[in-house]
C-alpha cells in the first residue's frame, strides 16, 4: 500500500502552494533568453538510448551508471533524457534548422532523470533550464552565453555565485593531455576503482569526475588540462577573459574544471554556490561541443551552450532569504448566504475573472462563518458578502481584508470600474508602503 501514497526516491512534488517560486523562476529564465534572441524548443522526454550514449559519452558516469534505459514495447531501447542538449542536438539535424540563418538560438526547461544518489540538490527527476546556440565558433559567442547565464543569476537576486571557466582544448591538443594522464593514473592502477581502471585507456579523463573517495582524491594531483592546449586553445580562451573583463564579469580560472558529458571541447564553465548554506553547489555548467553535431551525423557546426538546475537555484535562492513575489493570490473572495446570492455571486467571479482577477466564491455550501474563515486562509485580498438584501439593492459592503476597511460598491454595471479602483488604491498604498520602507 505504501507504493500508493510514496512517490519514487529522489523525485519531488512542487506542491500549489509552491508551484509560483518555479514559475517565477522559469519565467525570469524564457525572458532572459528571448531578450538574447533564443527561442523556446520542446523535445521528447524519451529518446534512442545511442543518441544519450554517443554525444554524451559510453564512459561518463552518466551512461554507465545514471540512466533510465529501457525496452519498449516493440523492443527498441528508450532512454529518459538526462540533459536536455543531445535531444536538441537531434531536433537541430532532423528539421534542418542549420539551413535558416545562423546562428540558431534555443532555449528549454525540461524534465531529466539520472539515477543518482539522491541527497540535498541532487534528485533522479530534476528540471533543466538550458540554452543552445548553434554555428557561431567565436569567443564572442562563448562571452554571450555565459553573460546570458549570469544575468539570469542577477536577476533573481541571487548573490555569491562564482563562475568559474576552463579550456579543455580541442581533440588536437588533448592527444598530449590523455598520454600525461594515463601516464599520472598508471601509477595509481591498483587504487583506482574498477570504472575508472577501464577509463584508462580509452578516456582518462573521465577518471577527474568520478565520485568515489579514493579515484577523486588520486585526481586532486592530476595534470591540469589547461597546461597542454594548444596556441588556437589559448588565443580562443584569452578572447573570451578579454570580453568578460569588457563587461565587468567576475570570474576565477579554475584548471580543475572538465565537465561530466564528453562532448565539451574548449571552453567549459560552472556556476558554485560560495554561500555557506549551499557551499560548492553547482547550480548550472556549460561550454562548448564543437564536434558534437558532426559526432551525430551533421555537417561540422561549432555549438555551444548552459544548464542549470532549477531545483538547486530555488535551494540557493531560499537559503539566501529571497523572497519570490506571489502573484496567485486571490484578488476578491465573494461570500452568499442563500441560493439566490451563490448565483450572483458565480456571475461576479466570471466577470471578475474576464478581467483577470483571481476571483473565488464558495463551491462546497458552507456557512458564512466558514466561507470568511477559509477567505482569511487563502489570504483573499477583499471579501464581498451577499445576501438577498445585497441583491435587492443592489449594493454590497467590500471589505479590504488586510486594513479591515469596509467600503460600498454599486453590484450593477458600475461594479467593474469600482472595482478596479479600491483594488488599484490598495496595490498602490501598498507598493508606496514598501517604497517609503526602503
Ligand atoms: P550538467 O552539468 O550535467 O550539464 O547539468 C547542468 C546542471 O543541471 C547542473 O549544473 C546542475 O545544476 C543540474 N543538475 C545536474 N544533475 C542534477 C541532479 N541530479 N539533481 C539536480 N540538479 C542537477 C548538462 O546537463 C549539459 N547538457 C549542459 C549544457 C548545455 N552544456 C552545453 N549545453
Amino acid at each position: 500500500m505504501q507504493l500508493l501514497t510514496k512517490a519514487p526516491r529522489g523525485t519531488q512534488d512542487i506542491l500549489p502552494k509552491d508551484s509560483y517560486k518555479w514559475q517565477f523562476i522559469e519565467n525570469i529564465m524564457l525572458n532572459q533568453a528571448e531578450l538574447f534572441g533564443f527561442s523556446e524548443i520542446r523535445t521528447p522526454v524519451f529518446e534512442h538510448t545511442e543518441l544519450f550514449s554517443r554525444s554524451v559519452g559510453e564512459d561518463t558516469d552518466v551512461v554507465q551508471k545514471e540512466m533510465y534505459t529501457f525496452n519498449d514495447k516493440g523492443g527498441r531501447s528508450i532512454t529518459l533524457r538526462p540533459e536536455g542538449t543531445a535531444g536538441a542536438v537531434r531536433a537541430m539535424l532532423e528539421h534542418g534548422l542549420y539551413n535558416e540563418s545562423l546562428p540558431v538560438k534555443m532555449s528549454y526547461i525540461t524534465l531529466c532523470y539520472r539515477y543518482e544518489k539522491p541527497q540535498s540538490g541532487r534528485w533522479r527527476e530534476f528540471t533543466q533550464f538550458g540554452v543552445e546556440m548553434f554555428g557561431a565558433s567565436s569567443a564572442a559567442a562563448d562571452a554571450e552565453v555565459i553573460c546570458l547565464a549570469k544575468t539570469l543569476f542577477d536577476r533573481l537576486g541571487l548573490s555569491n555565485i562564482s563562475l568559474e571557466i576552463n579550456s579543455i582544448g580541442c581533440p588536437k591538443c588533448r592527444a598530449k593531455y590523455y598520454e600525461a594522464l594515463k601516464k599520472y593514473f598508471e601509477g595509481y592502477k591498483s587504487e583506482l576503482c574498477e570504472t575508472c581502471l577501464s577509463r584508462l585507456d580509452r578516456n582518462p579523463m573521465r577518471i577527474l569526475d568520478c565520485k568515489s573517495l579514493i579515484c577523486s582524491k588520486i585526481a586532486e594531483n592530476a595534470p591540469a588540462v589547461l597546461d597542454f592546449i594548444c596556441a588556437d586553445c589559448k588565443e580562443h580562451f584569452e578572447k573570451l577573459k578579454e570580453y568578460l573583463d569588457a563587461v565587468s564579469i567576475e570570474y576565477t580560472v579554475n584548471p580543475k574544471i572538465v565537465r561530466g558529458l564528453d562532448y565539451y571541447t574548449r571552453t567549459v564553465f560552472e556556476f558554485v554556490s560560495k554561500d555557506k548554506n549551499t557551499l560548492g553547489l553547482v547550480c548550472g555548467g556549460g561550454g562548448r561541443y564543437d564536434g558534437l553535431v558532426e559526432e551525430l551525423g551533421g555537417k561540422p557546426t561549432p555549438a555551444l551552450g548552459f544548464g542549470l538546475g532549477i531545483g538547486r537555484i530555488l535551494l540557493a535562492m531560499e537559503s539566501q532569504g529571497i523572497e519570490i513575489p506571489k502573484t496567485n493570490v486571490c484578488d476578491v473572495y465573494i461570500a452568499s448566504i442563500g441560493d439566490a446570492a451563490s448565483l450572483f455571486a458565480f456571475n461576479l467571479t466570471r466577470l471578475l475573472r474576464e478581467s483577470s482577477f483571481i476571483a473565488e466564491y464558495d463551491t462546497i455550501g458552507r456557512g458564512l462563518k466558514a466561507q470568511m474563515k477559509y477567505a482569511d486562509k487563502i489570504g483573499a485580498k477583499f471579501t464581498l458578502v451577499l445576501g438577498d438584501d445585497e441583491i435587492a439593492s443592489k449594493k454590497a459592503k467590500i471589505k479590504n481584508m488586510k486594513t479591515g476597511d469596509l467600503l460600498e460598491i454599486n453590484l450593477d454595471k458600475n461594479f467593474l470600474t469600482e472595482f478596479f479602483k479600491i483594488h488599484a488604491e490598495a496595490e498602490n498604498e501598498k507598493i508606496f508602503k514598501n517604497f517609503s520602507q526602503k
